[in-house]
């Protein structure tokens, strides 16, 4: 009898335990991180001010909640026992003051390091310090950690990524993992009991659909990493989310081309951590940030990346099945021209062949509601005629009736 009680209580004590670990991004999840605006220059005047205006400007009750400081925010070398030293010139108050700050707002806040012996911008690496910096993570309370894969000769990402997945449960502290190895060597095969998200693409480029090319590497324009992997939506969902980069939304593309970006990212289900400096935000650009209709199709909870219909000419069309038997449905127009669009409903059948989902718009009929323009439009018994201009987006929900 005493052993029986004994299991009893081990089994509900390793139940609650990795309980503990689970549904820490139910949702692709929501935030804002220092380097594709700021790279190394960082401090803590900046992350503070970022932290107000996300709660001034609306984008933490749009769900926003990460503040994630990038690379660069330690110094070169580790302290004598080890341990890794937040810039102290950066982050004269120290680090666990603007933790403090930023949870003090009802924001959460991640850090970055990397599986390497060195980040790719050159600070200490994680690699032979797992533990101890899971430690180090765990007593500075922080919600997120991104882990990078520079400087990694030697060692193989599945057993890099799950050394540290279990250094973080160990420490005792939840924290969402957000694994950043560029796809190269294909997350979505094994990172799902590892981590939160995977990057599946090298560094994103704020243009549409361009390649920059760097001396041994390439960034990729948003709509290029869109349609870099064909066959691994089925491996995104919740909790493990296929990540397709921080966003460029607000760093000099058109207003067009940041809508699509934008709506992109909800049709993917992708994690939307903002990537713009929230102190030069124009109106246009929070409004593109904030706009719930799109969020709600990003952060629907069947958790379903969406995938591209069919390209006709240059118009793309993209589905995402959403709650509710209900839709998403977006127009890209990827070119330099203006495309006129007259979408015959009954004409379509929409398969989800990876979640058994599918729609004939011959027999069942949906409300249309444009969630760019934030208004109801006719429903699909008629068909949809608009004029779409070069790189812009149009961004529906049908409404099951
Ligand atoms: C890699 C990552 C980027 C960023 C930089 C930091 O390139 O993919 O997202 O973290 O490193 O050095």
């Amino acid at each position: 009898m005493k052993i029986q009680i004994n299991i009893f209580f081990c089994l509900l004590f390793l139940n609650s335990f990795s309980q503990k670990y689970r549904d820490l991004a139910i949702t692709p999840p929501m935030g804002w991180n220092t380097w594709n605006t700021f790279e190394t220059s960082i401090d803590e005047k900046l992350i503070k001010e970022t932290a107000d205006i996300m709660v001034s400007s609306g984008m933490k009750d749009a769900g926003y909640t990460y503040i994630v400081l990038d690379d660069g925010w330690m110094t070169m070398e580790r302290d004598k026992n080890g341990d890794l030293v937040p810039d102290p010139k950066k982050f004269p108050s120290g680090m666990k003051a603007l933790i403090d700050y930023v949870h003090s707002k009802g924001l959460k806040f991640g850090l970055y390091n990397c599986a390497g012996i060195k980040t790719c911008a050159g600070y200490p690496g994680t690699r032979g310090y797992e533990y101890q910096d899971a430690r180090f993570y765990a007593g500075l309370e922080i919600d997120f950690l991104k882990y990078d894969w520079c400087n990694t000769e030697g060692i193989t990402a599945k057993e890099a990524y799950t050394t540290m997945s279990d250094a973080l449960k160990k420490a005792g502290r939840p924290i969402v993992f957000s694994l950043c190895e560029w796809g190269d060597n294909q997350p979505w095969n094994w990172a799902e009991p590892v981590g939160n998200l995977w990057r599946i693409s090298g560094d994103i480029y704020p243009c549409y659909d361009c390649e920059f090319k760097h001396d041994t590497w390439s960034s990729w324009g948003f709509f290029k990493i869109a349609e870099m992997h064909k066959n691994i939506r089925q491996f995104s969902g919740p909790d493990h989310w296929n990540d397709f980069d921080m966003m460029e939304v607000g760093n000099g593309m058109t207003f067009e081309e940041d809508k699509s970006h934008f709506a992109l990212w909800c049709m993917l289900a992708s994690p939307l951590i903002a990537g713009n400096d929230f102190r030069n935000m124009s109106k246009e650009t929070l409004s593109i940030l904030t706009n719930k209709e799109l969020l709600s199709i990003n952060q629907d909870t069947l958790g379903i990346q969406g995938f591209k219909y069919r390209e006709e000419e240059e118009l793309s069309i993209w589905f995402k099945p959403l709650q509710n038997g209900n839709w998403a449905v977006s127009f890209f127009n990827k070119s330099n021209k203006e495309i006129k669009i007259d979408f015959d409903w009954k004409k379509h059948h929409v398969i989800d062949d990876i979640n058994n989902l599918e729609t004939s718009f011959n027999t069942i009929k949906y409300d249309i509601r444009d969630v760019w323009q934030h208004k109801d439009l006719k429903s699909t018994k008629e068909s949809f005629k608009a004029v779409l201009a070069s790189h812009d987006v149009i961004t529906l929900i049908l409404k099951r009736k």
